[in-house]
């Protein structure tokens, strides 16, 4: 039997085999959950390359979260395939260049924008769009909703806006938690480690946090594994967390935590 057997999960932010979300979509399955996978924009043909390395999981969605048609689209789409959702996996995470190893000025409000509106701003817009399928959840303790996140409680050296991004993140998600409770629908945050992805190659520097991440976390730290993340999303999707709602989970071999 498996911890997410009978479970029907949307899974956002799948780009290539190195993606957070093409981990976490995998252990899902392998769990016994139902999974619908969506890209966006100019990467909808990777996802749908890499989503067929994916077994049962059946056309790619478009969903790109700066185009209000496609997220109605993609609502009537995941309406017609499960009737129900009992998770929503949020991984999706952009910045213009100017954002992020550039410093705190470089970047103009229109660019600070966009990253707000991707990066946090999309996570209240997908709660409340699929908020009518989550509330038909049939899972124990109901439905759960998780976004990836990097600890936003420090000033970590290049991240600058995204930084800024995610400690917004991790407020929305507190307000959405106290919104959504009522309807037995849970909000957290799942906060990684630095992981090699296509997103992460794009921070200037991140070979930076590649070094000091494992000397810092007791635990140590891999940024080529993103198994546990997997695992602590699986987690936080089944009804084994089913008390959890508004909290930081941090997989990161514990590097937040140390002075
Ligand atoms: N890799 C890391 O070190 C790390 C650590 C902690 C948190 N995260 C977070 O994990 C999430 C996933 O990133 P990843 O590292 O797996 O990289 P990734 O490049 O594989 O995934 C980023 C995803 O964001 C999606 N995206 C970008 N713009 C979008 C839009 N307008 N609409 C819909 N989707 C859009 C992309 O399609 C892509 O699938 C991000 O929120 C990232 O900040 C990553």
């Amino acid at each position: 039997m498996g911890l997410l057997d009978g479970h029907r999960i949307l899974v956002t932010g799948v780009l290539t085999d190195d993606s957070l979300a093409f981990g976490i979509a995998e252990r899902c399955l392998a769990e016994g959950a139902e999974v619908i996978v969506t890209g966006a924009g100019r990467g909808l043909r990777l996802t749908t390359r890499t989503s067929r390395k994916l077994h049962h999981v059946g056309e790619v969605i478009a969903l790109d979260v700066t185009n209000p048609l496609e997220i109605d689209m993609a609502v009537a789409a995941v309406t017609e395939r499960f009737g129900r959702l009992d998770g929503l996996v949020h991984a999706i995470g952009f910045a213009p260049e100017a954002c992020l190893g550039k410093g705190m000025f470089a970047a103009s409000f229109e660019e600070v924008a966009t990253a707000l509106q991707v990066s946090t701003h999309s996570l209240a817009l997908l709660s409340g769009a699929f908020r009518p399928l989550l509330q038909r959840s049939t899972a124990i303790g109901g439905a759960s909703i998780i976004a990836l996140d990097f600890d936003g409680s420090r000033a970590y050296p290049m991240y600058d806006w995204m930084g800024v991004m995610k400690a917004g993140l991790e407020s929305l998600g507190r307000y959405l938690a106290r919104e959504l409770g009522p309807d037995h629908i849970r909000v957290n945050m799942l906060a990684a480690g630095p992981v090699r992805t296509l997103a992460a190659k794009s921070i200037p520097g991140f070979e930076q946090f590649e070094d000091t991440w494992s000397e810092n976390a007791p635990l140590g730290w891999d940024v080529r594994d993103s198994s546990a993340v997997s695992d602590t999303a699986v987690a936080l999707l089944s009804p084994l967390l089913r008390s959890t709602t508004g909290s930081i989970v941090f997989v990161d071999g514990g590097a937040h935590a140390m002075g």
